[in-house]
């Protein structure tokens, strides 16, 4: 067991999660629902990535959401800020080595497609894979090719589904492309996106999807849109409004995972 995993198994006493969740930028609310909480920052656990863009906190946080045991992680690294696909691979082995089966991802995300609004939710049926990197690049073994086919499980994907509608939330549902950021799009890179089949842009989340399949976690993931594509409004594009809508949405996903999550299991 890595280092990172034994002293993570040792932080977490008795608790025994088998769900965790990436909470992305501005989604970090969500931790304070969490009953009986155990934070650990990320600066104690050997291995892990420590983010320092503004909105991520960089903490895990063990706890029960709507009665169910789970690790979240508050804050992740992105591929921009190192030019590492692969550095959430160490957190996400730790996870499964502790015991976690199924991996929530977040994200704030743009908005590409008219129908769905800044403050609403999509959960990420299929993702596009635009960077042209992959976390598994110079992994040795035949598992580095991972079938992609059902990254995002159908059977959380419907509970999600129907978790929504039985709560009354809108949850779209739609294709997340994956561009590395940190700059945003341009207008032309959004048409484009349209064109190509997607419904939201981001700079996360495809990374960490793929290391999961490959280490053989389930994976359901949302984005809460925080604004319309480059050049679909006149306004400029800024960190700043990510940071200022996402928690609108956060709310809404919020509930939708916490009416989901006990029908995961
Ligand atoms: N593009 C990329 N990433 C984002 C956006 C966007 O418009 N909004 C929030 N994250």
């Amino acid at each position: 067991m890595s280092r990172s995993a034994s002293v993570l198994l040792e932080r977490l006493g008795a608790r025994r999660p088998r769900i965790a969740l990436v909470l992305g930028s501005g989604l970090g609310a969500m931790v304070e629902t969490v009953e009986d909480p155990l934070r650990l920052p990320y600066a104690e656990i050997p291995g892990f990535p420590v983010s320092a863009v503004s909105g991520h906190a960089g903490e895990i946080v063990a706890g029960r959401l709507a009665g169910i045991d789970v690790l979240i992680l508050s804050g992740r690294i992105h591929y921009y800020e190192s030019g590492d696909a692969s550095a959430m691979r160490p957190a996400l082995e730790a996870l499964k080595a502790v015991g976690i089966e199924t991996l929530v991802l977040t994200n704030a995300a743009g908005s590409v497609n008219a129908a769905i609004a800044p403050g609403e939710v999509m959960l990420i049926d299929d993702h596009i894979n635009f960077s042209g990197r992959n976390p598994l690049i110079s992994e040795p073994s035949d598992a580095r090719f991972t079938g992609m086919t059902t990254a995002y499980d159908a059977a959380l994907r419907e509970t999600m589904v129907a978790s929504a509608a039985e709560i009354g939330e809108v949850l779209h549902r739609g294709v997340y492309m994956w561009f590395s950021g940190p700059s945003f799009e341009t207008p032309a890179e959004i048409r484009m996106a349209r064109v190509l089949g997607a419904d939201a842009v981001g700079m996360s989340t495809v990374p960490e999807t793929i290391l999961a399949r490959f280490l053989g976690l389930r994976v359901v993931a949302a984005s809460v849109v925080t604004n319309y594509g480059a050049g679909m409004t006149g306004d400029e594009l800024s960190h700043a409004e990510t940071k200022d809508v996402a928690p609108r949405g956060g709310a809404k996903l919020a509930r939708i995972l916490a009416a989901a999550l006990p029908e995961f299991a």
